[in-house]
């Protein structure tokens, strides 16, 4: 069987076999780009994308800060870049769609197909009065009609805003009324673990004091139901509309999507990616870092409602006229090897999860990949969290079989694609390194003080990758003071990192944004939640590492109302279960009487993660209150017996 690397010393390299595949083989690419980086995107720009008009060579780049513009002037369509680009294959399968059930057959959509259906439903949004600009509503589980959607909403020009299935009724309507979008596209609900969820009703709640007008749902579970109103089934609304839809011209500049993502506060931020930069990047860095060719067949298994979905399970492999695998379901169903099962079924090439799961299959037992050769498998790849070495060696092993690269991708819903990667015909491939700036992208690590240092804070620096956000939606001081006011004129990434032998270790966020498996959530956006709640009059949440899920939230309470129990326990996780979403449950919550506070009210989190981690607190003199300390820590302490 074919090996893709070699191992030297104690990293693995690329093998003969791999070089001889990729399509990149010789770093030279790295010192050509750092040359001239608005040169060398110019030119990837012109190879790799289909532009109706092209920009002047001195708009290649433009940069006024805090925001900078790519191929200003440039004009293009996104979806004929990922849809009629390649009906020259017109038979070539562009999304293999597998249900979670076994036994339903899954749905495989060809190019020609897929355009079609882009097509007929672009004119169905259409008929609804979307035009380009406006912003669309997605509240859709990982199904055909998700990409279809989006890739219609690009059609037209509108801004899609997909928002995680998973999400609280609560958590979506705040992001249909920010954004004003008019029209939902959702469905009556979709399988997990053999059960029926539904999903309507939790749209239903959510539109409530929206603007919505149109809900359009995909009839996922009951195939056979009418909708009545302003409800619309999606077969219906495009049926019989024409296949052909002339494609909207877009500025390069123009926001092609939103997508919310939480920061240090307790409002998620709408992250606005434009068109023109994020699908170059989109493009180069998906056949690049995952080296994936036309006949490539790439999993990955981030839901749409996060921007791995959007990049890399829809966008990248479609603009580079591959295949794409969507999984529906829970990965352990029925049994926990069906992920291997789907990927030697279907030959996956290239195969892109989370740290977060590959701890959970390790818990599962080796039996479960020992029983699939999974010899399609060429390159693999993580993302969303730090991968630690027994894990990176479990996946190395036990799926790749000891002969596929491990890929470490570093990046963010605000970079719109990897900015930190090595590439497979390059390596090293060395566990917990991420690697390399993509080639044209610099980062650097700083001190405090701004100064260049081996250990600290990650900042990206000019000019910046052509796929980076575009702003905050109507939140300008929003974006300036999260990214640009740390480090002058240096993109501020939030994470801490490590230089090793001129690589890029992450090692993980820095602010108060936790990462619960590999999902993102602010300690602020839960405390806000659980003060809604009647019981609680504060709260304090700090992130505890977890084995698992990498970190989990703990709730400090002072109780409004109520008697400390853990009935009442239960009904908080339930509360936020029903606000934000079961991800954000608190793993533990403590009733205390007060929180540590400084003078000016500021709650001390650093001294209940001291208690946590049963760490003796420091600087307790700058509380008001530093009696409530010993308290807490009995309390922590009893709970831990
Ligand atoms: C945060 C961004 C963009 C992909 C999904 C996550 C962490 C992401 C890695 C990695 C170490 C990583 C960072 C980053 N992160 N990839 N390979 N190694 N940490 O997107 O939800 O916007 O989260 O995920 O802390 O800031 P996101």
């Amino acid at each position: 069987m074919t090996s893709y690397v070699t191992k030297n010393g104690n990293s693995y390299w690329p093998s003969k076999a791999m070089k001889k595949i990729a399509w990149i083989n010789n770093k030279s690419i790295y010192k050509e780009a750092a040359k001239n980086p608005i040169k060398f995107w110019g030119k990837l720009a012109k190879e790799g994308i289909h532009w109706e008009e092209e920009w002047s060579p001195k708009n290649t780049y433009v940069e006024k800060l805090p925001y900078f513009e790519w191929f200003k002037g440039g004009k293009l369509n996104f979806s004929v870049n990922a849809l009629d680009r390649h009906l020259g294959q017109p038979n070539k399968p562009a999304i293999i769609f597998v249900p979670e059930d076994p036994k339903e057959p899954p749905t495989i959509l060809t190019y020609s197909e897929l355009h079609q259906r882009v097509c007929k439903f672009a004119n169905a949004l259409k008929r609804m009065g979307v035009k380009k600009g406006d912003a669309v509503s997605i509240y859709l589980p990982l199904i055909p009609e998700a990409a279809i959607a989006m890739l219609a909403c690009t059609r037209i020009g509108a801004i899609h805003s997909v928002v995680f299935s998973a999400f609280a009724p609560d958590a979506l309507r705040a992001r249909i009324q920010d954004c004003d979008a008019r029209v939902l596209i959702t469905s009556d609900g979709y399988y997990r673990r053999g059960k029926k969820e539904n999903l309507l009703n939790k749209a239903k709640k959510a539109i409530k004091k929206t603007k919505i007008k149109d809900v359009i749902v995909v009839p996922r579970i009951n195939k056979n139901k009418n909708y009545w109103g302003k409800f619309k089934r999606f077969d219906d609304v495009s049926y019989g509309r024409s296949s052909h839809f002339p494609p909207e011209m877009m500025n390069a500049e123009d926001p092609m999507f939103i997508l919310y993502t939480s920061g240090t506060t307790g409002k998620p931020k709408g992250i606005i990616h434009d068109t023109g930069g994020y699908a170059v990047q989109t493009y180069w860095t998906t056949k690049l870092v995952f080296d994936l060719h036309k006949e490539d067949i790439m999993w990955c298994t981030a839901d749409i409602g996060w921007i791995t979905g959007h990049t890399y399970a829809v966008y990248g492999p479609l603009l580079n006229g591959g295949t794409t695998l969507i999984y529906e379901g829970t990965p352990d169903f029925p049994k926990p090897d069906r992920w291997w099962d789907i990927i030697n079924k279907y030959k996956v090439n290239i195969f892109y999860t989370a740290p977060t799961a590959i701890r959970m299959f390790m818990r599962l037992g080796d039996k479960w990949p020992n029983k699939h050769k999974m010899d399609s498998l060429r390159v693999l790849a993580t993302v969303g969290e730090p991968i630690d070495e027994h894990a990176w060696k479990w996946y190395f092993n036990k799926i790749g079989k000891g002969r596929c690269p491990i890929i470490d991708t570093w990046w963010q819903t605000e970079t719109g694609g990897t900015l930190i990667n090595v590439l497979p015909g390059i390596g090293p491939f060395v566990p917990t390194i991420a690697g390399l700036s993509f080639p044209g992208t610099k980062h650097s690590i700083l001190d405090k003080g701004g100064k260049k240092a081996p250990q600290g804070f990650l900042v990206q620096n000019s000019p910046f990758a052509p796929g980076m956000l575009h702003g905050v939606w109507k939140n300008h001081k929003k974006y300036k003071e999260t990214y640009w006011k740390t480090y002058n004129k240096q993109y501020d990434t939030s994470d801490g990192a490590i230089l090793k032998n001129n690589l890029i270790r992450v090692t993980g966020r820095t602010d108060d944004v936790m990462k619960v498996s590999g999902h993102r959530l602010s300690t602020a956006e839960l405390e806000d939640a659980l003060n809604k709640s009647k019981f609680v009059n504060e709260s304090a949440v700090v992130p505890i590492p977890d084995n698992l899920r990498g970190q989990v939230p703990v709730a400090f309470i002072v109780l409004e109302k109520g008697k400390p129990s853990e009935e009442l326990e239960k009904r908080i996780k339930k509360h936020v279960d029903n606000t934000l979403g079961p991800t954000a449950r608190p793993a533990k919550v403590y009733f205390v009487n007060d929180l540590p506070k400084t003078r000016s009210g500021k709650i001390m989190r650093r001294i209940l993660k001291n208690i946590l981690a049963n760490e003796e607190p420091a600087g307790l003199s700058t509380l008001v209150n530093p009696e409530c300390v010993q308290p807490i820590k009995e309390m922590v302490k009893e709970r831990k017996k």
